[in-house]
């Protein structure tokens, strides 16, 4: 990440984080801290807590006690529209994007969207930055389908265009959760790649949800690694992938 005056800052933290559905602790007691610059990935096993924790983060899920702040904003509480508007971004395992449109037209809605002049009356091209839709298909590599609908395009660009849709409303940091799931392993590291250029570009801080070790220790700078809804491990990804629980519970080592 480019670095700047802001880097290292505080960006997001919770303490006491908690979540219970029925009788599973999903999200157990969690204090987390995440700094501007940093580029985190998440591991963990299937059920672990990694997407409820994000889910809470950003408003989906609210927690059943703990406190979540966005740099000095009790963000607790609040629904997933404010928190966007506060600067955090948000991409899906499985991208909830609109499949009739094309992918110029998804950007374009981001855009109105962002500007509050999405309109019933007027046409999407009017009501858009062209020139801030332009920039982004050129930054995320897709401007050679900005005509394809997106029920055409294979997982990889819908990745790339559930990333730009969040780009185009200025975040601060952009949560991904598991934006190379589904995608052919011979493109995983191209996506990953584009993904982590455009935000660096814009100089976004990244937290991702990622399986693949090579993937992680290429583009992250910190690992936080999730057992049973609490944080096991947290710090460089070296220390992360030698720490002996991590390697059996995480990576399944015998
Ligand atoms: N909406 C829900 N209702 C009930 N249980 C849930 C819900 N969402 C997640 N869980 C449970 O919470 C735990 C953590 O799930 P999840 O956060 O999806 O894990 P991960 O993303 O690490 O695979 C699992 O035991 C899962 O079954
Ligand atoms: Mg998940």
């Amino acid at each position: 990440m480019r670095q700047n005056a802001l880097s290292g800052e505080p960006l997001l933290h919770t303490t006491g984080l908690t979540l219970k559905f029925g009788g599973v602790t999903a999200a157990d007691d969690i204090d987390f801290e995440l700094r501007r610059g940093e580029r985190l990935a998440v591991i963990g096993a299937n059920g672990a807590g990694k997407t409820t924790f994000i889910n809470i983060c950003t408003g989906y899920l609210k927690p059943s006690s703990g406190r979540i702040f966005f740099g000095d904003t009790d963000v607790t509480g609040m629904g997933p529209r404010r928190i966007v508007q506060l600067g955090v971004g948000r991409s899906f395992q499985l991208p909830q994007l609109f499949l009739e449109h094309t992918v110029q037209e998804c950007l374009q809605l981001a855009s109105a969207g962002r500007q509050g002049r999405l309109s019933r009356f007027a046409p999407l091209a009017a009501t858009a930055d062209l020139r801030a839709v332009a920039a982004m298909l050129e930054l995320v590599e897709l401007e050679h389908c900005a005509a394809h609908p997106v029920t055409v395009l294979p997982e990889g660009h819908r990745k790339l265009l559930d990333v730009a849709i969040a780009l185009m409303l200025q975040p601060k940091l952009v949560i991904m959760d598991e934006p190379t799931s589904g995608v052919a392993s011979e493109d995983k590291h191209s996506v990953m790649g584009t993904i982590m250029r455009a935000l660096q570009e814009r100089d976004v801080t990244a937290w991702f949800v990622e399986h693949d070790v090579d993937i992680v220790l290429q583009y992250a700078t910190r690992v936080a690694a999730w057992i049973d809804g609490r944080i096991a491990a947290d710090g460089a990804p070296g220390d992360v992938f030698a720490d002996p629980v991590i390697r059996r519970e995480v990576l399944g080592e015998r």
